[in-house]
């Protein structure tokens, strides 16, 4: 919360305004910005941040590229949906997750029942100028990035508008972005208390 004074003259912390008391779990494109806004949301909030690739890569021993080659996508979406099983029922965090998990329906129904979803929304171009000089997203590797993308894009819009929220991701300064969530979720819990 932030300092004001007191009428007794003392410096308080003004209690921070309420947000669903849920994991807040981001979904949405590669390259959308979920981890960069995940980890400012945390912080703002006070939440642990935790990364489901990185999480899946700690307990699989490798990448997640590794992981592809070796076992195939089938074999990802369900290490994917134990790791993310596990996550929501631990302790509160801010809960970023790979591009394809909120697309598989065992994982997006975990997702719905158990935590607060905000789709991370970018457009093609923003998504092709943020995955253009990394090679670590196999589903990318080969053929053309923004046909790529392009085609992802189509197939998943429509399910990551199930989420609860959806948050703009663009070229604004980072920290407006997350301001921004950040007062949709207070406005979410106005609605809440009506
Ligand atoms: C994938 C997204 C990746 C990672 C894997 C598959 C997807 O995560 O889980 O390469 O299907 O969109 P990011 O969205 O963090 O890049």
């Amino acid at each position: 919360g932030s300092l004001y004074t007191s009428h007794y003259g003392m410096k308080m912390t003004a209690p921070a305004s309420p947000i669903p008391e849920r994991t807040l779990v981001l979904v949405g494109m590669m390259g959308a910005g979920k981890t960069v806004i995940g980890r400012q949301l945390a912080a703002r909030l006070g939440l642990p941040f935790v990364d489901s690739d990185a999480e899946i890569e700690a307990a699989a021993g490798m990448t997640i590229a590794q992981f592809f080659e070796r076992y195939g996508e089938p074999a990802f979406r369900e290490g994917e949906q134990r790791v993310l099983a596990r996550l929501l029922a631990g302790p509160r965090c801010v809960l970023s997750t790979g591009g394809g998990a909120f697309i598989n329906e065992e994982t997006r129904a975990l997702i719905k029942a158990g935590a607060v979803s905000v789709w991370i929304k970018a457009d093609l171009e923003t998504l092709v100028r943020r995955t253009e000089h990394r090679d670590d997203r196999p589903l990318l590797l080969g053929g053309d990035l923004r046909q790529r993308l392009a085609d992802l894009l189509a197939q998943r819009e429509p399910v990551y508008a199930q989420a609860d929220m959806v948050l703009i991701s663009d070229d604004r300064p980072l920290d407006d972005t997350v301001e921004q969530l950040l007062e949709a979720l207070r406005d979410t819990m106005k609605q809440v208390r009506v």
